[in-house]
């Protein structure tokens, strides 16, 4: 084999490494670039202890940004096919945003009150009055023991979903 010939083998086989390398570290700057940030995973789930809430007074978490309304009823609030049954317990979990134009209504005595325009939502979330065309939004659920975990889609979720749509 000529000197030439072997200059031209390490050249090429130098030329592979460096691109087999740049390759592989191009792949993990791309999947640094499109793996969701660790704020987004994080925000992904959130978990609501229910068993430390007071009934008749409704807890707010942050979940992806939004309000979530929890509330545990009193045994004098209206029964609902929306309520979460957990023993002898009733809870309504609810994004608390108003369905007419997204404002967070606040709760007075016992229902949730809109100040944009007047709008009103009943302790099982229901619109009452004014202008929110439909009841609370539902966020996705699922139930572990006295806790929810906000964002996955457990059983309690899809009946309480379908029941809504019914
Ligand atoms: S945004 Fe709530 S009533 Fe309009």
């Amino acid at each position: 084999m000529s000197n030439n010939t072997n200059r031209r083998e390490f050249f090429g086989f130098t030329f592979a490494a460096v691109a087999a390398v740049g390759g592989a570290a191009s792949l993990v700057g791309m999947k640094q670039a499109w793996d969701p940030l660790p704020s987004v995973l994080a925000g992904g789930f959130t978990n609501v202890e229910l068993s430390g809430l007071k009934a008749g007074k409704p807890s707010t978490v942050t979940w992806r940004g939004k309000p979530i309304f929890v509330l545990k009823k009193t045994s004098d609030m209206e029964k609902s096919d929306r309520d979460l049954v957990i023993g002898s317990d009733r809870f309504v979990v609810a994004i608390g945003l108003c369905t007419h134009l997204g404002c967070i209504p606040a709760w007075k005595k016992d229902v949730w009150k809109c100040a944009c325009h007047g709008g009103e939502f009943n302790s099982s979330g229901k619109q009452t009055f004014g202008p929110p065309p439909r009841p609370l939004d539902l966020p996705p659920f699922s139930v572990k023991g006295t806790q929810i975990i906000l964002g996955e889609e457990g059983p309690e979720y899809k009946k309480i979903a379908a029941a809504m749509m019914a």
